[in-house]
Parts: structure tokens; sequence; C-alpha cells
């Protein structure tokens, strides 16, 4: 009897950025705490990913490798084909500066520079000129369009995190890492940051991948990924408010 395999189905969807095994620990071995546990994950371009998870489930982690700011202790990061474990830190901060947009959790601002000039700095270290049009839209979007000349010290939390996400934005990079972008937002400003990075998805056809603990905020993606302990836990297509918060009761949260 001869058997046929099925046909391969075609692969339609590119991935932006993925992990193999990678693990991640902190500190000497007798204290050593496990923040990424031979985590596979795979992120498709051109779609928006949330990532959920309790406090101290390694979100902050899994999106410092995969931007090649932290190194793994073992396994690999790769961004589209390249193999970000293997390049020289030279190829890797240009890889960061051409590809990648990050907003921090804390959003690290430099606190001598204005808001104007914090956002364009990546630009300018690259030795690339700012957009004058996407920095009005982006301004004008999350209403920091007034704030530009002011330094951080003189901004509001909601305001530095929105001049953060104009930074991670302004050099129109393929991939864009938010770790709780909308963490210090009241909901309108949440709900309009939630649009700009859906319209960067879906009408610029950028990557975006975003940790929020906020089940509203991860309903504006088309996939969640669920962490536990370091570990994938789960995941959700087209995530709803509700499907999100039975998810995240699933965990335990
Ligand atoms: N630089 C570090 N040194 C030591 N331990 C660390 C360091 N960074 C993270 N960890 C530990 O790794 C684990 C995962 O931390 P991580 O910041 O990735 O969690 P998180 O899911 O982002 O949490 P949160 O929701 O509170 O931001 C935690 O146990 C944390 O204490
Ligand atoms: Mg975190």
């Amino acid at each position: 009897m001869t058997t046929t395999s099925p046909p391969t189905p075609p692969r339609t969807t590119r991935v932006a950025a993925r992990t193999v095994a990678l693990t991640r620990t902190f500190g000497a071995a007798d204290s050593a705490v496990t923040a990424l546990d031979a985590v596979d994950v795979s992120i498709d371009a051109g779609r928006f990913t949330a990532i959920m998870g309790p406090s101290g489930s390694g979100k902050s982690t899994l999106m410092h490798c995969l931007a090649g700011l932290e190194t793994p202790t073992s396994g690999r990061v790769l961004i589209g084909d390249t193999d970000l474990t293997a390049l020289s830190d030279k190829a890797l901060t240009l890889l960061r500066r051409e590809r990648i947009g990050f907003v921090f959790q804390s959003f690290n601002l430099l606190p001598m520079l204005t808001a104007r000039q914090n956002i364009e700095l990546p630009l300018s270290l690259a030795g690339r000129r700012t957009d004058p049009d996407l920095m009005a839209h982006l301004t004008t979007t999350l209403g920091i369009e007034d704030r530009l000349d002011h330094r951080p010290g003189e901004l509001s939390g909601g305001q530095q995190q929105r001049v953060a996400v104009a930074r991670a934005l302004v050099g129109e990079p393929d991939v864009i890492f938010a770790d709780e972008p909308t963490g210090a937002l009241d909901s309108q400003s949440s709900a309009q940051l939630l649009a700009l990075l859906r319209s960067s998805v879906h009408e610029l056809g950028q990557t975006v991948v975003m940790v929020t603990h906020d089940p509203r905020a991860a309903s504006w993606a088309d996939r969640v990924l669920l962490l536990a302990d370091g570990v994938v836990a789960g995941e959700l297509a087209d995530p709803t408010e509700d499907s999100v918060l039975a998810a995240m009761k699933g965990l335990g949260e």
C-alpha cells in the first residue's frame, strides 16, 4: 500500500521575529532566576501581537531579547532571517537602529533633551532626517504637539510615555516593541495610542508586539500570547475583552 503525505500548505505569513529555545536566567547559579525557560515564539509580520501574563512572568525579558537589547543565556532570537545571537555588537546596533522601534516600560527618555530631541535622537544617530509630516502626524495623534520643547521632567508620566511611543515610530521601523505603552494613560489617550499602533499594522504593514495588563488594550491585537513563569502558557486569536479576561483567569491572575 502506498501512502501519500498531505501537501504542505502554502506559506502565506512571513515571520517578523522568532525565538528558538530562548532561555534567560539572572543571577549566580545558587540564586538564579529563570526569567524565560526554553521559549519558542513566532511573531507574524504585519500583525499586531499582544503579550500578557502575571507580573514577573518574563514579558519584558522576552521583549528585550526579541529586540536585541538583552543577550539570551541560551537559545536563539531571529529578526526576519537574521540570527541576532550570531551578530557582532556593531551589526546588532545597526539592525536595531534600522529595523526596530522600542517603547520601554520605564520610557527611558534622556532628561537633558527636549521631547522633540528625544524623539529625533535615534534617527540623528543613524544619520537620518526626520520626516516632518510623519513627526507632525505622530505628535498630533498622540496629543503631545504642544509639549515638544519641554524636557521629560516637565512632562506628566502619560506625556513622557507618548513621547517614547513617538520616538519608536518616527523611524518607521519594521518591528515595534512596546512594553505596556498605555500603562500611564487614561482611557481616551490609550484608545488613541492603540488606534495608532493598529493603523501602523493594518495601513503601513508594520509589525507590533505589545505587552499589556489590560484586557481592553489586548483586544485591539490580532493575537494574544500568554506567558506564565517564563513559558508560553497559551494563545488567543482575534481576542475580545471577554476572551482575554477568561484566559487570564485561567492563568490565575
Ligand atoms: N536585571 C535583572 N536582574 C535580576 N532579575 C531580573 C532582572 N530582570 C528581570 N528579572 C527577573 O526575571 C523575572 C521576569 O522579569 P520581567 O521583568 O521579564 O517580568 P514582567 O513579566 O515584565 O513583569 P511586570 O509585569 O512586572 O513588568 C522576574 O522574576 C524578575 O525579577
Ligand atoms: Mg515588564
